[in-house]
C-alpha cells in the first residue's frame, strides 16, 4: 500500500518512483480513490522533475493495464499487427491509405483513431463523411474487417486506458500537457491497449505541429521510441514536416476524396506519397514483412499499382457499413459544399511560409473541425488545390479553393488564410520532408 501523497512528495523531491508505487497510483486513478488534486500534483511534479525511462515504461504499462487490452491472437491472423500514430497535423490523410497499404503487404491494422480537436483533423471525422461508415462496429464486424480487409479504422470503444482519460483531463486544466514523459505514456498506453505488435510514430514538426519546436519534436520522438521499445514494442519514428498541409486538401470529405484518388492512381501528390510510403516502409521493416526499406518501398508501390491497397480500403468501408462502390462513385457519397471560392495571390513571388496552424483553424472556422469536443463537424467544407511552399505564383493566381456552406463563412476563412500565407520575392530554401528517422539503434 502506497500513500499517494508520499508518491507525490517523492517525485516533488526528485526521487525515482518504483514500479509498485506507480502501479498503485494508477490503480487509485482508475478506481477513483485518488483525487483530481492528487493527480494534478503528481503530473505537475513530473512536469517539473521528469521521469527516467524506466519510470516512464512503468507508467505507460500501468496506464495500459488500467482497462481492457484488445486481443487479436485468437484470430490466428497470418501476419503481424502493425499500427501508426501521428501527433496530428493539417491535411494529414496518411492513415486512410496506410491501413490498406499495410494490409495489402501482409500486415493487419486495427487502428483506433480519434476525432479532431483544435487545428488538427481527426481520421474518425474524415471517415464519418462516408455515409453508413460505422466507426463503432460490433465485435463480429470488427473481426470480419480485420480478417478480410486487413484494416479497420475505428473509434475508441470499451474501456481502453481509462487512467489516461482522468490524467489527461487533469493535465488539460493544470498546464501540464506539455510534458514529454506524460505525452509519451499517454500516447503509448492507448496504442498498447490496442493490442499491436509494431508501431510507427509520425512526429510532426513545423508551424502546424503539436510540439512547438523541432528540438522538442525530436525529443518526443526519441522518448516514444525508447519507452515503446522498453514496453516491448517494435517501433521507429519519423519526424515529418508540418510547415504546410501534407495533402493538397484539408477537411473531411475532401481528404477522403484525396485518399481515394491516391489509392486508385488518379493522383499522387508527391509529399503525401513520400510520407505515406516511408511510414509504411518503417512498419513493414519493423514487423519483418520486408527485408530492408528498399524492399518495403517496392512492395508498397506494387500494392498501390496493382490496386490491391485500394481494394482493401473498399472492403474495409463496406464491411463497416459504407457503400460497396465508394472507389467507383465517390462523388455520389461524399458531401459537396455549395460555395466554392478561390484564395488569390495578392502579389507575384514565391510561397515562402504558411502559418499551418492558422490554416487548420480556418478549416475549423468553416465547420470542418472543432474547438470543443461537443461540436458537430460539417463533412463537406474544407480546402482543396492547396499550393506548396516554394511554388512561384503570379498576382491573382489561385492559392487554394475554399469549400464553404455560405459566402459569409467563406469570407471569414478567406481572411484567415490570407493572413496565414506569405509570398516573398526570393525562392525559400526547401525544407526536408522527413528531417529525421529515429530507431532504437539511434538512441
Ligand atoms: N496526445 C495524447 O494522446 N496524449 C497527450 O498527452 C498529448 C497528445
Amino acid at each position: 500500500m502506497y500513500l499517494p501523497q508520499e508518491t507525490i512528495r517523492r517525485k516533488r523531491d526528485k526521487e525515482v518512483l518504483t514500479q509498485d508505487e506507480i502501479q498503485s497510483f494508477i490503480r487509485g486513478v482508475t478506481d477513483n480513490s485518488i483525487s483530481e488534486a492528487q493527480i494534478s500534483a503528481l503530473t505537475m511534479a513530473i512536469f517539473l522533475n521528469g521521469l527516467s525511462k524506466e519510470e516512464c515504461v512503468h507508467l505507460t504499462l500501468a496506464m495500459r493495464d488500467s482497462g481492457d487490452i484488445m486481443q487479436w491472437k485468437h484470430l490466428d491472423l497470418p501476419g503481424p499487427i502493425i499500427d501508426k500514430h501521428s501527433t496530428g497535423g493539417v491535411g494529414d490523410t496518411v492513415s486512410l491509405m496506410l491501413g490498406p497499404l499495410f494490409a495489402a503487404c501482409g500486415g493487419f491494422n486495427p487502428m483506433i483513431s480519434g476525432r479532431g480537436l483544435g487545428h488538427t483533423g481527426g481520421t474518425l471525422d474524415k471517415l464519418a463523411s462516408i455515409p453508413g461508415y460505422n466507426p463503432f462496429p460490433t465485435n463480429e464486424q470488427l473481426t470480419e474487417a480485420v480478417k478480410i480487409a486487413g484494416t479497420a479504422i475505428i473509434g475508441q470503444t470499451g474501456n481502453l486506458a481509462p487512467a489516461d482519460k482522468r490524467i489527461y483531463a487533469a493535465r488539460d486544466v493544470t498546464a501540464t500537457v506539455e510534458s514529454i514523459p506524460l505525452i509519451t505514456a499517454s500516447i503509448l498506453s492507448k496504442k498498447l491497449a490496442g493490442g499491436l505488435d509494431y508501431l510507427v510514430m509520425d512526429v510532426k514538426t513545423g508551424s502546424g505541429a503539436f510540439m512547438p519546436t523541432p528540438a522538442l519534436s525530436e525529443e518526443l520522438a526519441r522518448s516514444i521510441v525508447s519507452v515503446g521499445s522498453g514496453a516491448g514494442l517494435g517501433l521507429s519514428a519519423l519526424l515529418t514536416d508540418m510547415n504546410q498541409s501534407l495533402a493538397p486538401a484539408a477537411g473531411n470529405a475532401v481528404e477522403v476524396q484525396c485518399a481515394i484518388d491516391y489509392l486508385t492512381g488518379k493522383a499522387k501528390p508527391s509529399r503525401l506519397h513520400e510520407v505515406t510510403i516511408e511510414l509504411c516502409a518503417e512498419g513493414l521493416l519493423a514487423s519483418g514483412l520486408a527485408k530492408d526499406l528498399d524492399d518495403a518501398r517496392k512492395k508498397l508501390n506494387a500494392s498501390l499499382d496493382s490496386g490491391l491497397a485500394a481494394e482493401k480500403f473498399a472492403k474495409m468501408v463496406h464491411i463497416l457499413g459504407g457503400p460497396s462502390d465508394i472507389l467507383e462513385n465517390p462523388k455520389k457519397y461524399l458531401a459537396q459544399a455549395p460555395v466554392k471560392i478561390p484564395v488569390k495571390a495578392e502579389k507575384n513571388g514565391y510561397i515562402s511560409r504558411f502559418d499551418t496552424r492558422d490554416i487548420g483553424l480556418a478549416v475549423v472556422a468553416l465547420g470542418g473541425g472543432r474547438l470543443r469536443s461537443d461540436q458537430v463537424i460539417d463533412p463537406a467544407v474544407g480546402l482543396t488545390d492547396i499550393v506548396e511552399l516554394g511554388q512561384e505564383v503570379v498576382q491573382g493566381e489561385d492559392l487554394m479553393m475554399i469549400h464553404a456552406q455560405s459566402e459569409k463563412d467563406a469570407e471569414i476563412a478567406l481572411k484567415m488564410i490570407q493572413k496565414a500565407c506569405y509570398i516573398h520575392d526570393e525562392k525559400p530554401r526547401a525544407l526536408p520532408l522527413i528531417p529525421k528517422r529515429i530507431s532504437v539503434q539511434d538512441l
